[in-house]
């Protein structure tokens, strides 16, 4: 029989339920933390962090020093698949992301059909120094975004409140946007196999914009892409586990668990979870939901909201978690009421 793992997180994704939860926070490395400012500043631009293994595992340990999180997330960023696909990419300070956008099919000639992996060594040397940097009890995240999230931000050229842009083309030109999403299925399982190859021992995939998408083209652009993703690193590592974010998937979770391709749903924080976890089948874990702007808030409304979280989800396998990214104006000291609370439960 294999040797019980020590990591709580990854047990909770072979499906067993551990109390009090493990613990891990969406954008746990970011501007909330002054020390992560300071590496920011060093750095120069946003994607020489993501590309400098120095740099992008120190700013991945921070937050496991700080706070003993149960789950180290590596410090990366959902765009550098296109980036690496070769699309134009840059942050602009203070902006947010800005590509170069792709709006037809001669568009993705300016890319290349397959991800070319060289281009993103210094992810994969970051991820290997980190299996060893890390605590023996810490799970090791890898992740990606999901197809559909990432095209949108291809298409658009940056983020935009309703996906628009992205939706549009999908009724306009149904060829040019399946021919994008499965150049995205491609790169993303090359990718994420490579990640769990370099030591990242589960990975999430972020469909951030999950919640745009009507549900005739939730199946075609989002659910089956990830599917695809899930089945195609599962047959190349089969070790691998795999948590999936949809935000704003709530209208369509029973399709996600009826697909049966995640090891664990990432619940957002609109979602009510002690009516969303009977839907779940006790093999499967979940994640989530507490609400960003409690955690930013603090007091008496955090704490209410954690008990809450932990009330649904005492006996189940689950990560505790936010329902999306820690916020940069979140203070330090309502993090550590919040891990303290869990810890406690
Ligand atoms: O979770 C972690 O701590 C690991 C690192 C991580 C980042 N981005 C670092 C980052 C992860 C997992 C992501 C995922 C990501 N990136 C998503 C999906 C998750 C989500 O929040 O919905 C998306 C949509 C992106 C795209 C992206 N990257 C945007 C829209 C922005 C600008 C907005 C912002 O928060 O500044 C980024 C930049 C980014 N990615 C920062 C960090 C820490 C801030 C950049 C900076 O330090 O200047």
């Amino acid at each position: 029989m294999a040797l019980r793992s020590d990591k709580k997180l990854l047990r909770v994704l072979q499906g067993e339920a551990i109390w009090p939860p493990p613990v891990w926070l969406m954008r746990q490395a970011g501007r909330y933390l002054p020390e992560y400012r300071e590496i920011r500043r060093q750095a120069g631009s946003f994607l020489d962090l993501c590309y400098n293994p120095d740099l992008a595992t120190e700013v991945t340990l921070q937050p496991i020093r700080r706070f003993g999180f149960d789950g180290a997330i590596l410090f990366s960023d959902i765009l550098v698949i296109p980036h690496a696909l070769g699309q134009d990419v840059r942050f602009a300070e203070g902006e947010g992301p800005r590509l170069e956008p792709v709006a037809a099919l001669h568009d993705l000639d300016r890319l290349t059909d397959v991800l070319p992996l060289e281009r993103l060594a210094p992810v994969f040397e970051t991820l290997s120094r980190l299996k060893t940097a890390l605590p023996s009890e810490t799970t090791l995240l890898g992740f990606c975004g999901a197809p559909w999230t990432v095209a949108s931000y291809m298409i658009a050229g940056k983020g935009t409140p309703d996906q628009a842009p992205a939706r549009v083309l999908a009724y306009r030109d149904p060829a040019f946007m399946t021919a994008l999403i499965d150049r995205l299925v491609e790169a993303s399982t090359t990718y994420l196999a490579a990640q769990v190859e370099a030591g990242a021992e589960a990975v999430q995939i972020f469909e951030s914009f999950g919640g745009a998408l009507p549900p005739a083209l939730f199946g075609p652009l989002s659910l089956d892409p990830i599917g695809r993703i899930v089945r195609g690193l599962k047959e190349r590592r089969p070790e691998a586990k795999v948590i999936v974010f949809v935000r704003g998937g709530g209208p369509n979770l029973a399709r996600l668990v009826d697909a049966g391709i995640a090891d664990a749903i990432a619940l957002d924080w609109s979602m009510d979870l002690a009516a969303a976890l009977p839907m779940v089948p006790r093999y499967v874990a979940t994640q989530g939901n507490l609400d960003p702007l409690a955690l930013m808030a603090g007091g008496a409304a955090l704490d209410r909201s954690v008990e809450a979280v932990l009330a649904a989800a005492r006996g189940r396998p689950h990560i505790f978690n936010l329902g999306h990214g820690i916020l940069p104006e979140t203070p330090i000291a309502h993090v550590e009421r919040m891990v303290a609370q869990v810890r406690t439960a």
